[in-house]
């Protein structure tokens, strides 16, 4: 058995018999033991052969009665091995906003809260922020291309060092190439791709190409809508194009997902509500497409929603809406 959650278990029990209280719960009796006056826990503390009784004033009881939907996260978290320092940090973590409920929760099931402690390298200023204005840099800009200083901070944001990074529309390898400038293991593909950092290959073939449940970050950056209108969309089709943009996606989705391994994050990165021309319709309004679609598509592929980011440039000529997913871990 862990040995935190020894000790925990330990100070219930015997708080439990100290107060003379065998059916009280967890949390009952740790705000009892709480309650008690100064000489009393003191007495309770020596009872139990510590020596300081701060660690089970402000750690081991505190965690007995903390409420959800932290409090038994963070029980589940101990009873699978963590230990009181670790649970310490994730908390911090939880609370300076760096770390999410689902995430905790999928590293509870899948025992791999250590690599939520990994420490990670500083993000930019404007990554902090609740929108993205990231710096303009002409000399980077290409149409429908990402800036490389968006896939790094996603790179750093949402992977460990070593994990494996999977786009598989790479593009020119923007993500690929920070993936592995990052120390992560990185593969990159692209219906165009031509190169070592990219490969030839079409996202419906990726399982047969990587196979199934490898990556623990999945980019998908598609085409854009104002691309999809252009190229794919059939004007004579009945559904509006943001109706079917989103069902493409799905298409493209469908086929990536399974190379995600249980409990990894998947980044969608979308410019849903650019304005093509050929959208002007007769009664002179815009279709735009809105980003609820796309956080629903998510959502029916049993994906966590984790986290929604716009990144504007700061020109203004480039934005993106990015959503962040973690997949579920199957419980028996
Ligand atoms: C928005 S771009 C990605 C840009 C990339 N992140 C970069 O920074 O260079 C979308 C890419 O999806 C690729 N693509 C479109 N359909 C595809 C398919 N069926 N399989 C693989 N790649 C596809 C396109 O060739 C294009 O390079």
């Amino acid at each position: 058995m862990p040995k935190a959650y020894q000790v925990y278990q330990r100070v219930l029990q015997e708080g439990r018999a100290y107060l003379g209280r065998p059916k009280a719960s967890d949390p009952e009796t740790a705000q009892a033991l709480l309650g008690l006056d100064h000489k009393s826990f003191a007495h309770f503390t020596h009872r139990l052969g510590l020596s300081s009784s701060k660690h089970l004033r402000y750690t081991v009881l505190p965690l007995a009665c903390a409420e959800p939907p932290l409090g038994p996260i963070l029980r589940e978290l101990l009873a699978a091995g963590a230990s009181f320092a670790e649970l310490h940090k994730l908390q911090s973590r939880y609370h300076r906003r760096e770390l999410e409920l689902a995430q905790l929760q999928q590293a509870a099931q899948a025992r791999a809260w250590r690599s939520l402690l990994a420490r990670r390298r500083a993000q930019p200023d404007w990554a902090r922020r609740p929108v993205w204005i990231f710096p303009t840099d002409m000399r980077l800009r290409r149409l429908e291309g990402l800036n490389p200083a968006i896939a790094e901070v996603l790179v750093e944001r949402y992977s460990l060092p070593g994990e494996w990074v999977v786009d598989p529309m790479a593009g020119e390898g923007t993500v690929v190439q920070k993936a592995l400038e990052l120390g992560r293991r990185a593969w990159g593909s692209d219906l165009k791709g031509d190169n070592r950092l990219v490969k030839r290959l079409d996202i419906a073939d990726l399982v047969e190409a990587v196979g199934q449940e490898v990556a623990d970050l999945l980019v998908l950056h598609p085409p854009t809508f104002a691309w999809y209108v252009q190229h794919v969309f059939d004007p004579e089709h009945d559904e509006p194009p943001e109706f079917e943009y989103a069902n493409w996606l799905s298409g493209h989705l469908g086929d990536a997902l399974p190379v995600l391994k249980p409990g990894g994050r998947l980044v969608l990165i979308v410019r849903p509500e650019h304005k093509p021309r050929s959208l002007i319709r007769r009664d002179g309004l815009l279709r735009w497409t809105f980003v609820a679609p796309l956080e629903n598509l998510l959502s029916e592929k049993d994906l966590e929603p984790l986290h929604y980011h716009l990144a504007v440039s700061e020109d203004g000529e480039e934005d993106w809406s990015i959503f962040v997913g973690l997949k579920r871990v199957q419980s028996d």
